[in-house]
């Protein structure tokens, strides 16, 4: 290595120790309660509303590193929510940086608020199911949000609401997801015999086709760009009107 490129890689080493320390201080002022700059300081909701004709078992798994969402005495996040729009819930996310996932089980066995995990499900908890990947309380605020259809079960949209409209950011929060049954359209080699659509080339073109607003893969972008800071609240609807979702959908 000559000595230009280990300087470089030193000064890259430096810069992300500064930027581990930043993550550090900005995590330590939000634990111990400190009055964090403008929009970062809000805490938001996670709301899920199933609007599936069927009752959906959400799932809710905080990523690695950030606090676990809230439970019940059971250590439940959430039961089983009705279908038809009567399924509506709220969490309250920790407040500071928070990310993680959401997903709809179906079929399972377990039948009201009060049975305890692990519930059995036609789905289990493993693809292929839609993701809804969430985080908030990022970078002055910033919140992000996507459907990932690596596999599709069950149409996913989410809506963030309430957000902070600051000069050149934020502002805008548009309702990303997929508003189609992808599983009645699967390639007859992609679907899974416990229900839902798998991964595999074919469905993933046809997942991209039908919701561009969508990811595929880890590179894939949406068609509508986001810029989201501040939701109050980011609204997860399981089976979401069709002309919900920002990009449109000619058939
Ligand atoms: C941040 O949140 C804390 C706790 O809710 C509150 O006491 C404080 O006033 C807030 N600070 C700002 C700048 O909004
Ligand atoms: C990811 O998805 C996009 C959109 O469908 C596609 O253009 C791209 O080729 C895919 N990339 C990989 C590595 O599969
Ligand atoms: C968040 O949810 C809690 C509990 O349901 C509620 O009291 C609070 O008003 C909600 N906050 C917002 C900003 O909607």
């Amino acid at each position: 290595m000559s000595s230009s490129n280990k300087s470089t890689a030193l000064e890259a080493q430096a810069l992300m120790t500064t930027l581990a320390l930043a993550a550090m201080l900005a995590t330590v002022a939000a634990t111990t309660g400190q009055p964090s700059l403008g929009a970062s300081n809000t805490t938001t909701n996670l709301t899920l509303h199933n609007l599936c004709p069927y009752p959906v078992w959400p799932l809710v798994t905080a990523n690695a590193g950030v606090p676990s969402v809230p439970t019940d005495a059971d250590g439940d996040t959430f039961g089983r929510l009705d279908g038809h729009g009567e399924g509506l819930t709220t969490l309250v996310l920790p407040s500071g940086p928070w990310s993680g996932r959401v997903v709809a089980r179906t079929g399972c066995t377990a039948d009201d608020y009060d049975d305890a995990p692990p519930y059995l499900c036609a789905t289990g908890d493993a693809p292929p199911v839609t993701v809804a990947q969430v985080s908030v309380g990022g970078p002055g605020g910033a919140a992000a949000y996507t459907i990932l259809v690596d596999g599709f079960n069950v149409a996913i949209a989410v809506t963030p609401h309430g957000f902070a409209v600051e000069e050149g950011r934020g502002g805008r929060c548009p309702t990303l997801g997929c508003a189609v049954d992808l599983a009645a359209e699967c390639p007859a080699g992609a679907r899974s015999p416990r229900g839902g659509c798998g991964a595999g080339a074919s469905a993933a073109a046809l997942f991209k086709a039908r919701c561009p607003d969508t990811h595929t893969n880890a590179t894939d972008v949406e068609a509508t760009p986001q810029d989201c800071v501040a939701p109050s609240e980011i609204k997860v609807v399981f089976c979401p009107a069709p002309d919900s979702v920002a990009a449109g959908h000619h058939y």
